[in-house]
């Protein structure tokens, strides 16, 4: 089912009786990041996915966005939806946005699924990259920003097997407006460090993480793990940041064997 929820293009699938699960996309994707995660588990839960502010359907309103202001939009789909003790899965930016909410209003979600993100915040070089990534779009448009990005974010060995899976996934990326790509790097730019509120984190987690990750390493991710009680850290051979698209079988799997344990 669509909705739209101040501005915000939510998606719903499955009984609404069944445990939700709500997915946070990364940037600069959409809900569709998740397909086959969802396919794979609509029967089972309630699942839920929304395109972040300046994302795939949603508005891009003035692109001002903050990770607070992602954050609120979460927790007003949540309310709106009714959503009791949902399960949290966020990607990278969308593990941002879950870190956060989880620090801001622990104690309302029945379980954390982290895939390849990272709680610590942007370092001065980071800021930096990312100011001179608005630039280069201001001056060159989004294409040669896409191009650099896709080559870290994808494996070479997924580049190599899979071209026209990724042409694909460039030319959903092209269609996103330039002020929700820069609004959401200002986001992320704007973003608190979370690590402190790994210990105080009670509920299960699910960390997965790519063993090719150029973005954010497994070792890191493992750091995490080791802070929290009760977690599971599960490193897919051979995929690289984009874990759920280059091994979605195997991210699936991991899924399933920790959603059969909360
Ligand atoms: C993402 O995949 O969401 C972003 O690449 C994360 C980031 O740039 O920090």
């Amino acid at each position: 089912m669509n909705k739209i929820i101040d501005g915000i293009h939510v998606k719903t699938y499955g009984e609404v009786t069944n445990q939700s699960i709500i997915f946070i996309h990364g940037f600069p994707f959409d809900h569709t990041l998740f397909k086959n995660v969802i396919n794979e588990f609509k029967d089972e839960y309630y699942c839920i996915s929304y395109d972040i502010r300046g994302f795939g359907d949603s508005e891009f309103n003035t692109g001002q966005y903050t990770m607070e202001s992602y954050v609120e939009d979460l927790e007003n789909v949540i309310s709106r939806l009714k959503l009791y003790k949902p399960i949290i899965c966020g990607f990278s930016m969308g593990g941002y946005i879950a870190l956060r909410i989880n620090e801001k209003l622990g104690g309302n979600y029945k379980a954390l699924i982290l895939a390849n993100t990272i709680t610590s915040n942007d370092n001065d070089e980071a800021k930096l990259k990312r100011a001179a990534a608005i630039s280069n779009i201001d001056a060159k448009g989004i294409e040669p920003f896409i191009d650099k990005f896709l080559s870290v974010a994808f494996s070479e060995n997924f580049s190599k097997k899979e071209p026209l899976k990724l042409e694909k996934i460039k030319d959903k990326i092209m269609r996103l407006n330039p002020i929700g790509i820069k609004g959401g790097i200002l986001a992320m730019v704007s973003r608190t460090d979370t690590t402190r509120s790994l210990k105080k984190i009670d509920i299960p987690v699910l960390l997965i993480s790519g063993e090719n990750d150029q973005i954010i390493s497994p070792d890191i991710m493992e750091q995490m793990a080791n802070k929290i009680k009760n977690s599971t850290f599960v490193c897919l051979s051979d995929s690289g940041h984009v874990s759920m698209l280059e091994k979605p079988d195997e991210f699936n799997s991991a899924m399933r064997r920790f959603l059969e344990t909360v």
